[in-house]
C-alpha cells in the first residue's frame, strides 16, 4: 500500500511540475527557445553552468550516500570518536583546487560571452542599423537612424544581420527584454545609452516585456520585434518614407475620425516620420499585433482604450475623455485603416494558448 502511495505520490509531483513549467516556454518569448545570436550564446552559458552544477551535485550525493552506508555505526559496535582530520593538506588541496577549476571552466566562456555581446566592432560598417530606442511609461520608441524613420511599440529588423541598438530611457527606469533573441538590457533616464545587438535567425514576430519596475502598469509595458528578410525590409523603409499622414481615408466616418485625430490627438502622437512625441507614433497602427502592447486589435477595445486608457493601463500619460464616444468610434475607424506596408503582415507570429 505504501509502494504505491509513493508512486502515486510523485507521479502527482511530477505532473504538477510539467503542467506548471510547461507555461513558461512560450514560443517567441522564452531564453530556452533561441532563435537569435544572444540568446543562444546566453542559452550556452546557462547549460554549461546547470551540466556543472548537476556534475557537483550528483558527486557529492554519491559521496555523501557511500559514507552513510559504509560508515555508519553498526549494532555491536563500541563507541568510538572517528580520526578527526581538520588541516589535513591534501583534503584541503583537493577541495579548494576542483572549485577553482570548475569556477575557470565557467568563467572563460563567460568572459569570452560578454565581451563578444559588447562588441560594436561593425556598427559603423556601410549598410549597419543602429535604432535609438527609447523607453517611456509605459512604450516604446524605435527611431531608425540615418533611415529617416521611426515607429513604436514594434520594431522592425532584418534577419541575418546584426542592429545595434542605442538605448535611453525618457522618465523611469526600465529594462528591454526580447527573451529569444537577444538577452536584457536596462534603459537609463539621463545621458547614458546603454548598448546592444540584434540578430534574428529567422523571419518572426517576437515578444519581448520591460523587466525593470517602472510604475503601476510596469507589467503591461510589452513590445514586439519583427524580423522580415532583408529585401522587405527594403522595402519596409521604402514603405515608412513615403507614409502621408495627410492622405484621405476611404470611409467617412474614418474621415471624420482623421481630422478630429488630427485636432486633439497629433500634439502627442505623430503619423509617419515625425521626432518621439510625448505619445507613440501610430504609423501603421493597423498591422500591430496589440493595441498598446497589450490588448486584441479590435475596434471595441481601441474604443475602449481611446475613452478610458487608464482602465487599460494605469498610470499612462494618455488623457480620458478626451473625445466622446461617437468620436472614439470614428478616430478607431480612421486608425485601424493605417495600413502603410504589408511588410511584416505574414510573420510567424507565438501560438496563444
Ligand atoms: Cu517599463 Cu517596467
Amino acid at each position: 500500500m505504501r509502494g504505491w502511495m509513493g508512486k502515486f505520490r510523485s507521479l502527482f509531483l511530477f505532473g504538477t511540475l510539467a503542467l506548471i513549467l510547461s507555461g513558461c516556454g512560450k514560443d517567441n518569448l522564452s531564453a530556452l527557445k533561441p532563435k537569435g545570436y544572444s540568446s543562444e550564446l546566453i542559452l550556452d552559458l546557462m547549460l554549461i553552468s546547470i551540466a556543472i552544477m548537476i556534475f557537483v551535485f550528483v558527486i557529492v550525493m554519491a559521496i555523501y550516500a557511500f559514507v552513510l552506508v559504509r560508515y555508519r555505526q553498526k549494532k555491536d559496535d563500541e563507541d568510538i570518536i572517528p580520526k578527526q582530520v581538520e588541516g589535513n593538506k591534501a583534503l584541503e588541496v583537493i577541495w579548494t583546487v576542483i572549485p577553482i577549476i570548475l569556477l575557470l571552466v565557467l568563467a572563460v566562456p563567460t568572459v569570452q560571452a560578454t565581451f563578444d555581446l559588447a562588441d560594436r566592432s561593425t556598427q559603423d560598417d556601410d549598410g549597419v542599423l543602429t535604432v535609438e530606442v527609447t523607453g517611456n511609461q509605459y512604450w516604446w520608441h524605435f527611431n531608425y537612424k540615418g533611415e529617416e524613420i521611426s515607429s513604436s511599440q514594434e520594431l522592425y529588423i532584418p534577419t541575418g544581420e546584426r542592429v545595434y541598438l542605442d538605448m535611453k530611457a525618457s522618465d523611469v527606469l526600465h529594462s528591454f527584454w526580447l527573451p529569444s533573441i537577444a538577452g536584457k538590457m536596462d534603459t537609463l533616464p539621463g545621458e547614458n545609452i546603454n548598448t546592444m545587438y540584434l540578430e534574428a535567425y529567422e523571419e518572426g514576430v517576437y515578444w519581448g516585456h520591460c523587466t525593470e519596475l517602472c510604475g503601476p502598469s510596469h507589467s503591461l509595458m510589452d513590445f514586439r520585434v519583427v524580423a522580415v528578410s532583408q529585401d522587405e525590409f527594403e522595402q519596409l523603409k521604402e514603405d515608412f518614407r513615403n507614409i502621408d499622414p495627410e492622405a484621405k481615408p476611404e470611409t467617412d466616418s474614418a474621415v471624420r475620425g482623421q481630422e478630429t485625430f488630427n485636432n486633439q490627438c497629433m500634439s502627442c502622437h505623430a503619423i509617419g516620420n515625425a521626432p518621439m512625441g510625448v505619445g507613440p507614433n501610430l504609423s501603421n497602427f493597423a498591422n500591430r499585433e496589440r493595441i498598446a502592447g497589450i490588448l486584441e486589435p479590435t475596434k471595441e477595445n481601441l474604443v475602449s482604450w481611446i475613452t478610458n486608457p487608464d482602465e487599460h493601463k494605469p498610470g499612462n500619460k494618455m488623457p480620458a475623455n478626451l473625445v466622446d464616444e461617437q468620436q472614439a468610434e470614428e478616430i478607431a475607424d480612421y486608425l485601424l485603416q493605417l495600413d502603410h506596408t504589408d511588410v511584416g503582415e505574414d510573420a510567424p507570429t507565438q501560438s496563444e494558448e
